[in-house]
Protein backbone atom coordinates (compact mmCIF):
# COMPACT_ATOMS: atom_id res chain seq x y z
CA UNK A 1 0.00 0.00 0.00
CA UNK A 2 1.64 3.71 -0.82
CA UNK A 3 1.73 5.77 1.96
CA UNK A 4 -0.65 8.92 1.96
CA UNK A 5 1.07 10.71 5.21
CA UNK A 6 4.71 10.32 6.09
CA UNK A 7 7.42 12.36 8.06
CA UNK A 8 10.49 12.81 6.71
CA UNK A 9 12.56 14.00 9.63
CA UNK A 10 11.77 17.52 8.33
CA UNK A 11 8.63 17.86 6.74
CA UNK A 12 5.53 16.04 5.63
CA UNK A 13 5.05 13.88 2.76
CA UNK A 14 1.72 13.31 0.82
CA UNK A 15 1.41 11.22 -2.32
CA UNK A 16 -0.10 13.71 -4.89
CA UNK A 17 -3.68 12.08 -4.99
CA UNK A 18 -4.18 14.51 -7.63
CA UNK A 19 -2.13 12.99 -10.26
CA UNK A 20 -3.46 9.16 -9.23
CA UNK A 21 -3.18 7.03 -11.22
CA UNK A 22 -1.20 7.98 -13.93
CA UNK A 23 1.97 9.25 -11.71
CA UNK A 24 2.91 8.50 -7.98
CA UNK A 25 4.53 11.63 -6.65
CA UNK A 26 5.30 12.54 -3.26
CA UNK A 27 5.15 16.15 -2.49
CA UNK A 28 6.96 17.46 0.89
CA UNK A 29 5.01 20.33 2.60
CA UNK A 30 6.81 22.56 5.05
CA UNK A 31 3.97 24.96 6.95
CA UNK A 32 0.09 25.27 7.74
CA UNK A 33 -0.15 27.50 4.11
CA UNK A 34 0.86 24.30 2.42
CA UNK A 35 -1.47 22.38 4.36
CA UNK A 36 -4.47 24.49 3.61
CA UNK A 37 -3.77 24.04 -0.08
CA UNK A 38 -3.30 20.32 -0.57
CA UNK A 39 -6.14 19.57 1.60
CA UNK A 40 -7.84 22.20 -0.72
CA UNK A 41 -6.85 20.55 -3.57
CA UNK A 42 -7.52 16.90 -2.61
CA UNK A 43 -4.00 16.46 -2.68
CA UNK A 44 -4.28 13.94 0.67
CA UNK A 45 -8.40 13.45 0.42
CA UNK A 46 -10.68 11.13 2.51
CA UNK A 47 -12.04 12.39 5.93
CA UNK A 48 -8.99 10.12 8.05
CA UNK A 49 -6.70 11.39 6.21
CA UNK A 50 -7.75 15.24 5.89
CA UNK A 51 -7.32 14.55 9.76
CA UNK A 52 -3.94 13.01 10.52
CA UNK A 53 -2.31 15.75 7.87
CA UNK A 54 -4.17 18.74 9.02
CA UNK A 55 -2.64 17.61 12.74
CA UNK A 56 0.43 17.54 11.33
CA UNK A 57 -0.06 20.74 9.50
CA UNK A 58 -0.99 22.59 12.74
CA UNK A 59 2.51 21.15 14.19
CA UNK A 60 4.08 22.58 10.97
CA UNK A 61 2.57 26.33 11.09
CA UNK A 62 4.49 26.71 14.84
CA UNK A 63 7.71 24.98 15.04
CA UNK A 64 9.71 27.20 13.77
CA UNK A 65 7.31 30.38 16.54
CA UNK A 66 9.43 31.82 19.03
CA UNK A 67 7.89 32.60 21.93
CA UNK A 68 6.63 32.19 25.24
CA UNK A 69 4.14 29.68 25.87
CA UNK A 70 0.94 31.91 26.15
CA UNK A 71 2.00 33.35 22.96
CA UNK A 72 2.89 29.92 21.06
CA UNK A 73 -0.74 29.32 22.08
CA UNK A 74 -2.41 31.81 20.45
CA UNK A 75 -0.39 31.16 17.63
CA UNK A 76 -1.44 27.43 17.69
CA UNK A 77 -5.00 28.74 17.22
CA UNK A 78 -4.53 30.76 14.61
CA UNK A 79 -3.33 28.10 12.64
CA UNK A 80 -5.74 25.47 13.88
CA UNK A 81 -8.82 27.84 13.08
CA UNK A 82 -6.73 28.28 9.45
CA UNK A 83 -7.01 24.92 8.50
CA UNK A 84 -10.18 24.50 9.52
CA UNK A 85 -11.38 26.52 6.79
CA UNK A 86 -9.80 24.01 4.32
CA UNK A 87 -13.10 22.15 4.29
CA UNK A 88 -16.08 21.85 5.61
CA UNK A 89 -17.60 18.19 5.63
CA UNK A 90 -15.26 16.00 7.12
CA UNK A 91 -15.79 16.10 10.46
CA UNK A 92 -12.07 13.85 11.08
CA UNK A 93 -10.31 17.77 10.64
CA UNK A 94 -12.33 19.45 13.52
CA UNK A 95 -11.72 16.79 15.41
CA UNK A 96 -8.33 16.13 14.80
CA UNK A 97 -7.50 19.82 15.51
CA UNK A 98 -9.11 20.07 18.67
CA UNK A 99 -6.91 17.13 19.69
CA UNK A 100 -3.93 18.71 19.19
CA UNK A 101 -5.27 22.39 20.66
CA UNK A 102 -5.88 20.14 23.63
CA UNK A 103 -2.63 18.77 23.91
CA UNK A 104 -1.28 22.17 23.48
CA UNK A 105 -3.36 23.61 26.42
CA UNK A 106 -2.98 20.82 28.56
CA UNK A 107 0.79 20.99 28.31
CA UNK A 108 1.45 24.48 28.57
CA UNK A 109 -1.05 24.18 31.97
CA UNK A 110 1.23 21.64 33.48
CA UNK A 111 4.37 23.67 33.22
CA UNK A 112 5.66 22.67 29.76
CA UNK A 113 7.87 25.30 28.23
CA UNK A 114 7.29 26.13 24.28
CA UNK A 115 10.18 23.65 22.88
CA UNK A 116 8.40 20.96 25.20
CA UNK A 117 4.97 22.21 23.85
CA UNK A 118 5.82 21.80 20.30
CA UNK A 119 7.49 18.45 20.76
CA UNK A 120 4.14 17.23 22.32
CA UNK A 121 2.44 18.36 19.47
CA UNK A 122 4.65 16.42 17.07
CA UNK A 123 3.99 13.49 19.06
CA UNK A 124 0.50 13.73 18.99
CA UNK A 125 0.15 13.92 15.22
CA UNK A 126 2.38 11.19 15.08
CA UNK A 127 0.12 9.31 16.94
CA UNK A 128 -2.85 10.27 15.48
CA UNK A 129 -0.94 8.70 12.18
CA UNK A 130 -0.07 5.07 13.90
CA UNK A 131 -3.79 5.34 15.54
CA UNK A 132 -5.08 5.37 12.53
CA UNK A 133 -4.10 2.45 11.06
CA UNK A 134 -5.21 0.50 14.30
CA UNK A 135 -8.70 2.23 13.85
CA UNK A 136 -8.74 0.86 10.50
CA UNK A 137 -7.63 -2.68 11.19
CA UNK A 138 -10.02 -2.74 13.82
CA UNK A 139 -13.29 -1.37 11.44
CA UNK A 140 -11.80 -4.61 9.07
CA UNK A 141 -11.95 -7.31 11.85
CA UNK A 142 -15.38 -6.25 12.13
CA UNK A 143 -16.44 -5.88 8.59
CA UNK A 144 -15.01 -8.83 7.34
CA UNK A 145 -17.42 -10.88 9.67
CA UNK A 146 -20.62 -9.19 8.48
CA UNK A 147 -19.37 -9.67 4.76
CA UNK A 148 -18.53 -13.06 5.57
CA UNK A 149 -22.32 -13.90 5.86
CA UNK A 150 -22.89 -12.84 2.03
CA UNK A 151 -20.97 -15.43 0.16
CA UNK A 152 -22.33 -16.24 -3.71
CA UNK A 153 -22.59 -20.13 -4.39
CA UNK A 154 -19.25 -19.59 -6.22
CA UNK A 155 -18.13 -18.68 -2.45
CA UNK A 156 -17.22 -14.83 -3.66
CA UNK A 157 -18.36 -11.63 -2.11
CA UNK A 158 -19.68 -9.00 -4.63
CA UNK A 159 -20.09 -5.56 -3.41
CA UNK A 160 -19.93 -2.31 -4.70
CA UNK A 161 -18.63 0.71 -3.41
CA UNK A 162 -18.17 5.18 -4.49
CA UNK A 163 -15.58 7.36 -4.43
CA UNK A 164 -12.36 6.23 -2.18
CA UNK A 165 -12.30 4.90 1.18
CA UNK A 166 -9.68 3.04 1.12
CA UNK A 167 -6.16 3.33 2.07
CA UNK A 168 -5.19 6.11 -0.01
CA UNK A 169 -8.28 7.91 2.19
CA UNK A 170 -6.61 6.97 5.29
CA UNK A 171 -3.27 5.84 6.61
CA UNK A 172 -3.33 2.44 5.76
CA UNK A 173 -6.12 -0.12 4.70
CA UNK A 174 -9.02 2.34 5.01
CA UNK A 175 -12.57 2.12 6.32
CA UNK A 176 -14.69 1.05 3.13
CA UNK A 177 -11.66 -1.23 1.95
CA UNK A 178 -10.49 -2.14 5.15
CA UNK A 179 -13.13 -5.65 5.42
CA UNK A 180 -12.24 -6.31 2.29
CA UNK A 181 -8.58 -6.61 2.79
CA UNK A 182 -8.61 -8.22 6.43
CA UNK A 183 -10.95 -10.42 4.55
CA UNK A 184 -8.60 -11.15 1.59
CA UNK A 185 -5.58 -11.94 3.89
CA UNK A 186 -7.97 -14.71 5.74
CA UNK A 187 -9.13 -16.52 1.72
CA UNK A 188 -12.16 -14.96 1.66
CA UNK A 189 -12.45 -13.91 -2.40
CA UNK A 190 -14.48 -10.35 -3.54
CA UNK A 191 -15.29 -8.62 -7.02
CA UNK A 192 -15.88 -5.05 -6.82
CA UNK A 193 -18.16 -2.78 -8.66
CA UNK A 194 -15.89 0.82 -8.36
CA UNK A 195 -18.61 3.65 -9.37
CA UNK A 196 -16.22 6.03 -11.59
CA UNK A 197 -17.60 8.73 -8.75
CA UNK A 198 -17.96 12.30 -10.96
CA UNK A 199 -17.17 14.36 -10.85
CA UNK A 200 -13.02 13.80 -9.93
CA UNK A 201 -13.31 10.33 -10.52
CA UNK A 202 -12.31 9.03 -6.77
CA UNK A 203 -13.61 5.55 -7.75
CA UNK A 204 -11.97 5.11 -10.66
CA UNK A 205 -8.33 6.97 -10.55
CA UNK A 206 -8.03 5.40 -6.73
CA UNK A 207 -10.28 3.05 -6.05
CA UNK A 208 -9.62 0.97 -8.78
CA UNK A 209 -6.06 1.52 -8.63
CA UNK A 210 -5.75 0.69 -4.81
CA UNK A 211 -7.81 -2.73 -5.49
CA UNK A 212 -6.03 -3.62 -8.39
CA UNK A 213 -2.46 -2.77 -6.73
CA UNK A 214 -4.08 -5.26 -4.18
CA UNK A 215 -4.90 -7.96 -5.97
CA UNK A 216 -8.74 -7.60 -5.53
CA UNK A 217 -10.74 -8.12 -8.69
CA UNK A 218 -12.37 -4.51 -9.83
CA UNK A 219 -14.45 -3.52 -12.29
CA UNK A 220 -15.18 0.53 -12.85
CA UNK A 221 -18.64 1.10 -14.20
CA UNK A 222 -19.90 5.07 -14.87
CA UNK A 223 -22.08 6.11 -11.75
CA UNK A 224 -25.00 5.59 -13.80
CA UNK A 225 -24.71 2.13 -13.93
CA UNK A 226 -24.81 1.13 -10.40
CA UNK A 227 -28.90 0.29 -11.02
CA UNK A 228 -27.89 -1.90 -13.97
CA UNK A 229 -25.43 -3.95 -12.30
CA UNK A 230 -27.62 -4.28 -9.27
CA UNK A 231 -30.87 -5.03 -11.18
CA UNK A 232 -28.32 -7.78 -12.57
CA UNK A 233 -27.95 -9.12 -9.03
CA UNK A 234 -24.23 -9.18 -9.35
CA UNK A 235 -24.37 -7.03 -6.18
CA UNK A 236 -24.32 -8.01 -2.68
CA UNK A 237 -23.76 -5.50 -0.90
CA UNK A 238 -23.12 -2.08 -0.88
CA UNK A 239 -19.65 -0.96 1.26
CA UNK A 240 -19.12 3.03 1.61
CA UNK A 241 -17.46 5.67 3.53
CA UNK A 242 -18.44 8.83 5.13
CA UNK A 243 -16.80 12.42 6.20
CA UNK A 244 -19.56 12.85 8.96
CA UNK A 245 -22.30 10.82 10.81
CA UNK A 246 -24.78 12.69 12.74
CA UNK A 247 -26.27 11.46 16.15
CA UNK A 248 -29.19 10.25 14.48
CA UNK A 249 -27.03 7.95 11.63
CA UNK A 250 -27.83 10.31 8.69
CA UNK A 251 -24.28 9.76 6.95
CA UNK A 252 -22.59 12.24 4.72
CA UNK A 253 -20.28 11.14 1.80
CA UNK A 254 -19.30 11.95 -1.60
CA UNK A 255 -22.22 13.22 -4.01
CA UNK A 256 -23.44 10.31 -5.67
CA UNK A 257 -23.54 8.55 -2.46
CA UNK A 258 -27.18 9.22 -1.60
CA UNK A 259 -28.88 7.71 -5.32
CA UNK A 260 -26.79 4.60 -4.47
CA UNK A 261 -28.21 4.02 -0.78
CA UNK A 262 -31.77 4.39 -2.65
CA UNK A 263 -31.41 2.06 -5.33
CA UNK A 264 -29.85 -0.49 -2.52
CA UNK A 265 -33.41 0.05 -0.80
CA UNK A 266 -35.19 -0.92 -3.82
CA UNK A 267 -33.33 -3.77 -4.98
CA UNK A 268 -33.02 -5.05 -1.47
CA UNK A 269 -29.21 -4.65 -1.12
CA UNK A 270 -27.77 -3.90 2.27
CA UNK A 271 -25.96 -0.45 2.35
CA UNK A 272 -23.31 -0.93 4.87
CA UNK A 273 -21.08 2.23 5.90
CA UNK A 274 -17.36 2.03 7.41
CA UNK A 275 -16.59 4.53 10.07
CA UNK A 276 -13.88 5.49 12.10
CA UNK A 277 -15.93 6.89 15.78
CA UNK A 278 -14.14 10.28 14.78
CA UNK A 279 -16.14 10.58 11.86
CA UNK A 280 -18.85 10.42 14.06
CA UNK A 281 -20.25 13.67 15.20
CA UNK A 282 -22.69 13.74 18.38
CA UNK A 283 -23.18 17.35 18.28
CA UNK A 284 -25.36 17.39 14.77
CA UNK A 285 -28.98 15.88 15.36
CA UNK A 286 -29.61 15.15 12.21
CA UNK A 287 -27.53 14.94 9.03
CA UNK A 288 -29.47 18.58 7.45
CA UNK A 289 -26.73 20.29 9.77
CA UNK A 290 -23.77 19.18 8.26
CA UNK A 291 -22.10 21.30 6.30
CA UNK A 292 -21.52 20.85 2.23
CA UNK A 293 -18.88 21.62 0.79
CA UNK A 294 -19.21 23.23 -2.52
CA UNK A 295 -16.41 23.31 -5.09
CA UNK A 296 -15.58 24.61 -8.07
CA UNK A 297 -17.71 24.67 -11.52
CA UNK A 298 -14.71 23.50 -13.30
CA UNK A 299 -14.35 20.29 -11.46
CA UNK A 300 -18.24 19.60 -13.65
CA UNK A 301 -17.58 21.62 -16.82
CA UNK A 302 -13.69 21.29 -17.32
CA UNK A 303 -12.07 18.45 -15.64
CA UNK A 304 -9.37 17.44 -16.36
CA UNK A 305 -8.37 20.05 -18.39
CA UNK A 306 -11.19 19.17 -21.22
CA UNK A 307 -14.21 21.26 -22.27
CA UNK A 308 -17.46 19.82 -22.09
CA UNK A 309 -20.49 22.53 -21.28
CA UNK A 310 -21.25 25.66 -22.99
CA UNK A 311 -18.94 29.13 -21.87
CA UNK A 312 -20.41 30.57 -18.75
CA UNK A 313 -23.70 27.94 -18.05
CA UNK A 314 -24.54 27.76 -14.49
CA UNK A 315 -23.06 24.99 -12.07
CA UNK A 316 -24.08 23.28 -8.90
CA UNK A 317 -21.40 21.29 -7.42
CA UNK A 318 -21.94 19.97 -3.88
CA UNK A 319 -19.01 17.62 -3.03
CA UNK A 320 -21.11 15.42 -0.80
CA UNK A 321 -24.70 14.38 0.25
CA UNK A 322 -26.60 13.01 3.01
CA UNK A 323 -28.25 9.47 3.16
CA UNK A 324 -30.69 9.44 5.71
CA UNK A 325 -30.29 6.59 8.16
CA UNK A 326 -33.15 4.59 7.35
CA UNK A 327 -31.51 3.80 4.47
CA UNK A 328 -28.20 2.24 6.30
CA UNK A 329 -28.33 -1.26 7.20
CA UNK A 330 -25.05 -0.96 9.78
CA UNK A 331 -22.37 1.57 10.30
CA UNK A 332 -19.08 -0.31 10.76
CA UNK A 333 -16.62 1.04 13.56
CA UNK A 334 -13.34 -0.05 15.24
CA UNK A 335 -15.91 -0.37 18.39
CA UNK A 336 -18.18 -2.75 16.67
CA UNK A 337 -21.30 -1.99 14.23
CA UNK A 338 -23.97 -0.14 15.20
CA UNK A 339 -27.68 -1.23 13.82
CA UNK A 340 -30.95 0.54 13.51
CA UNK A 341 -32.12 2.45 15.31
CA UNK A 342 -28.83 4.06 15.37
CA UNK A 343 -29.03 6.65 17.19
CA UNK A 344 -28.60 4.32 20.60
CA UNK A 345 -26.24 2.46 19.54
CA UNK A 346 -24.06 5.17 17.96
CA UNK A 347 -23.75 7.01 21.18
CA UNK A 348 -22.63 3.29 22.80
CA UNK A 349 -19.73 2.92 20.34
CA UNK A 350 -18.71 6.23 20.93
CA UNK A 351 -18.06 6.10 24.44
CA UNK A 352 -14.47 5.66 25.24
CA UNK A 353 -12.85 2.54 25.48
CA UNK A 354 -9.57 0.79 24.41
CA UNK A 355 -9.28 -1.82 21.18
CA UNK A 356 -9.44 -5.72 22.54
CA UNK A 357 -5.84 -7.57 21.55
CA UNK A 358 -8.71 -8.90 19.18
CA UNK A 359 -8.89 -5.80 16.89
CA UNK A 360 -6.02 -4.55 17.48
O1 LIG B 1 -13.62 14.62 -1.65
P1 LIG B 1 -12.95 13.41 -1.06
O2 LIG B 1 -12.19 12.61 -2.05
O3 LIG B 1 -12.13 13.78 0.16
O4 LIG B 1 -14.17 12.51 -0.54
C1 LIG B 1 -13.87 11.32 0.13
C2 LIG B 1 -15.09 10.56 0.54
O5 LIG B 1 -16.20 10.94 0.29
C3 LIG B 1 -14.85 9.31 1.34
O6 LIG B 1 -15.84 8.37 1.07
C4 LIG B 1 -14.89 9.66 2.84
O7 LIG B 1 -14.05 10.74 3.13
C5 LIG B 1 -14.51 8.51 3.68
S1 LIG B 1 -12.80 8.13 3.55
C6 LIG B 1 -12.46 6.81 4.56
Amino acid sequence: MLETISWTGKAMRLLDQTRLPVETVFVDIADERQTWDAIKRLVVRGAPAIGVAAAFGAYLGVRNFEGEPDALLDRLEQVCSYLETSRPTAVNLFWALKRIRDVGQTAAKNGADSAAIKSRLFDQAILMLEEDNRVCRAIGEHGAKLLAELASADDRINLLTHCNAGGLATVRYGTALAPIYVGAERGMRFHVFADETRPLLQGSRITAYELQQNGIPVTVICDNMAATVMQQGKVAAVIVGTDRVAANGDVANKIGTLGVAILAKHFGIPFYVAAPTSSIDLSIATGSDIPIEQRDSKEIINGFGRVTSPPEVPVYNPAFDVTPAELVTAIITENGISKPPHERALKDLCTPRSLTSQEM
